[in-house]
């Protein structure tokens, strides 16, 4: 696997770093709500951010998750939003939801997804990316906690896949362009 990869962009250390970060401003921004704070893993990517930031905030928490696909191909979006697990609440306007991201590219799965629980009635939608490609954008979406912003390379590790690999390396980097065809 690790010969697959060009350098490292984001090391374990600076993801823990991150993690703690927005976890604190997490904690300082939703104390004392009133509203039960939920935490959106989307899956399967932000599975491994989701742990490391839920396990440095010190509110009480609960964790759901959804699973989305947005790839027409292996490393370009199709700009078509599929909810394959959706959550079932009864309780949307007691919740303030954080979805959890690994990395906003197009923008379009997490822009759709805000629109879609707040349509369903949550008290309020915020979203956190470990991982951000602004230059990428094709609509307007500024993520409420970022945790690095990146150059447009396609990255792979802590979550992030190539065709449904690399997800379990502890940092996240630059994909080889020739293992997938790129240049
Ligand atoms: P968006 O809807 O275009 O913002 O797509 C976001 C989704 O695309 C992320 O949740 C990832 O699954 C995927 N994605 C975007 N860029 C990368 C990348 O560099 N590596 C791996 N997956 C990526
Ligand atoms: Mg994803």
């Amino acid at each position: 696997m690790i010969n697959d990869i060009e350098s490292i962009l984001v090391s374990e250390e600076k993801i823990a770093e991150i993690s703690t970060r927005i976890a604190d401003q997490i904690n300082r921004d939703y104390a004392n709500t009133g509203k039960k704070l939920v935490l959106i893993c989307i899956l399967k990517g932000s599975l491994m951010f989701s742990c490391e930031l839920m396990k440095r905030i010190t509110l009480p928490v609960e964790i759901d998750f959804m699973k989305v696909s947005s790839y027409g191909s292996k490393t370009t979006s199709s700009g078509v939003i599929n909810i394959h697990l959706d959550i079932k609440r009864d309780d949307m306007e007691e919740v303030d939801f954080i979805i959890i991201e690994d990395i906003v590219d197009s923008g379009r799965t997490l822009s759709h997804l805000v629109r879609y629980l707040s349509e369903r009635g949550a008290n309020s939608v915020k979203t956190c990316t470990m991982l951000d490609k602004p230059d990428r954008r094709t609509v307007e979406f500024t993520p409420d906690y970022c945790g690095e912003i990146i150059p447009d390379k396609f990255v792979v590790g802590f979550g992030l896949d190539y065709d449904e690999k690399y997800r379990n390396l502890p940092f996240v980097g630059i994909l080889k362009p020739e293992v997938y065809g790129g240049c």
